[in-house]
């Protein structure tokens, strides 16, 4: 049978209607999707049998000079088995000009502060956040969905699409999905495909460096530590920073926090994070 798969918004309200429990992806699904859409199909559930969509949209306005849109992996075939398999209702793959009509301006949202605190992914990408919330909102006009699920894996992705949210007074609730890692502790990404061996190996130093800075409730130190760790790898480290868990802002009285860190390994850009200090909820 397979999956249902629909490719325009028209088709989708014939199909599913608002209301729904929606996983936006750019593709090439891991383990990690597979879980933000098991946690989907429990909100559907919790809802009272909701439906379940997940969006496989590589979305060009949000890669930036630096990052190439044209090696993103993409893996349709392959994601359509995940999402037959996680038992999602229907996977939306709309194309640019379904997401983008042509000589239609799609809005981009005024930015929340949240998507430009200084030394995270503005420095390292400017432009990014403003495509991925032009995208998000475009996506949610589209789907109508009642909640969405987005990883913790992208951290200040997270917050930033929370903000928007509550700033274009949406009404969507945002569920959050914990990171997904191997057994040796590299998060799952997307990008992980494009690593070679040793390349991999040095990858491991991200959680290497986020346990460490767990372990002492000092910022400074916690910081100090990280890039001690990040020097011991052959990784270009981005940022290694503690900041506040909602605004990414510094820390100063924040109820929780997070640790963040951001590195080049070869070609390959990889992000991670961590509750910070680790014996503390966040
Ligand atoms: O996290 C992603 O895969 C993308 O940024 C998203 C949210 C699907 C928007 O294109």
């Amino acid at each position: 049978m397979g999956v249902r798969i629909v490719r325009t918004v028209k088709e989708l309200h014939g199909e599913i209607g608002a209301g729904s429990v929606f996983v936006p992806t750019m593709g090439a699904l891991h383990e990690g999707h597979a879980s933000l859409m098991r946690i989907a199909r429990q909100e559907a559930r919790r809802r009272g049998g909701a439906k379940c969509i997940v969006s496989v949209f590589v979305n060009p306005t949000q890669f930036t000079e630096n990052d190439d849109l044209a090696a993103y992996p993409r893996t349709l075939e392959a994601d359509l088995i995940v999402c037959e398999r996680e038992g999602v209702d229907a996977v939306f793959v709309p194309g640019v000009e379904e997401v983008y009509p042509r000589g239609v301006q799609v809005r981009v949202p005024s930015l929340p502060n949240v998507a430009t605190e200084p030394g995270l992914e503005d420095r390292c990408r400017p432009g990014h956040f403003a495509g991925v919330c032009q995208v998000v909102l475009r996506l949610f006009e589209m789907v109508r969905p009642a909640a969405a699920v987005f990883g913790e894996k992208d951290w200040q992705q997270l917050q930033v699409v929370r903000a928007m949210v509550k700033q274009e007074g949406l009404g969507i609730e945002i569920v959050p999905g914990p990171t997904v890692r191997d057994a040796d502790g590299l998060a799952l990404s997307s990008r992980n495909v494009r690593l070679g061996l040793d390349e991999r190996r040095a990858a491991l130093v991200l959680n290497r460096a986020l346990v460490r800075a767990g372990r002492t409730a000092d910022p400074a130190i916690a910081e100090g530590s990280m890039r001690d760790e990040l020097a011991s790898s052959a990784v270009e480290v981005e940022y290694a920073v503690i900041r506040d868990a909602e605004t990414l802002g510094p820390v100063e009285g924040s109820r929780t926090c997070r640790a963040l860190v951001a590195v080049r390994v070869g070609k390959v850009r990889l992000i991670d994070n961590a509750r910070w200090p680790m014996n503390r909820m966040g």
